[in-house]
């Protein structure tokens, strides 16, 4: 896999401090050599034994992008803004991407839907070990679109019509549908990331 053509000029570190997620983009087509260098990462992303338990549906057809973006649509209509007078700026940022996710949903350039397989140990019924494999390849999926200059948004926007997107997707009763991610050029600065500082999380020796 070469990574010549890649626009950004940005150490890892930068890029991980900086892949926010991307809710507004612009309509313009991505590349597919562009998407299949991202979808690349994702899969080589850590799983349990290298089992790799994932899948990738990859949509850019805007007719199917169409009839997804319906669905989504459908999460708004008829319910409350959330965003009111007195929630705090970085929630506030949030919720209005989200909603502008959801209503634009349809125009977004490429979807990417990943499923995960279950990984059946004898004698557990522990659903984690699928759920490791589909998120991390998530995170190095939205990591690789930032280094490539794309944006991208982890999102769980199918819960609410999971049974309408696994229909039009077709996706096998037996597969975990994990995360929905929008991917495009953003329009929208990418700016730093908000996190707790290390030393409220990490825990020298002992907690
Ligand atoms: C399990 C999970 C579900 C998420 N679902 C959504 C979602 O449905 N819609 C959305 O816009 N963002 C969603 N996100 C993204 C987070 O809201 C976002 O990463 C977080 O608010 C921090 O923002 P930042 O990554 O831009 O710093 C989800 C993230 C995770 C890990």
């Amino acid at each position: 896999m070469a990574f010549a053509d890649t626009t950004a000029d940005m150490g890892v570190l930068d890029v991980m401090g900086s892949a926010r997620a991307m809710r507004w983009f612009r309509p313009d087509p991505v590349p597919w050599p562009l998407l299949e260098k991202v979808l690349w990462a994702a899969t080589r992303a850590t799983n349990p034994n290298n089992l790799q338990p994932w899948d990738f549906i990859v949509v850019q057809d805007a007719e199917v992008r169409a009839r997804l973006g319906g669905l989504i649509a459908t999460l708004t209509s008829g319910r409350p803004s959330p965003v009111s007078p007195e929630i705090d700026p970085t929630t506030r940022r949030t919720y209005t991407g989200g909603l502008h996710l959801i209503e634009h949903f349809g125009e977004v350039p490429v979807m990417v839907f990943i499923c995960g397989t279950r990984l059946v140990r004898a004698g557990s019924d522990r659903m984690d070990p699928m759920y490791s494999a589909v998120y991390a390849a998530a995170q190095n999926l939205l990591v690789a679109a930032r280094t490539v200059g794309l944006g991208a948004a982890f999102t769980t926007l199918h819960e609410r019509v999971e049974p309408e997107v696994r229909a039009v997707l077709r996706i096998p009763d037996d597969r975990f549908l994990g995360v929905t991610m929008p991917i495009g050029w953003p329009a929208v600065p990418f700016g730093p990331l908000t996190r707790k500082p290390l030393d409220e999380v990490v825990h020298h020796d002992r907690w």
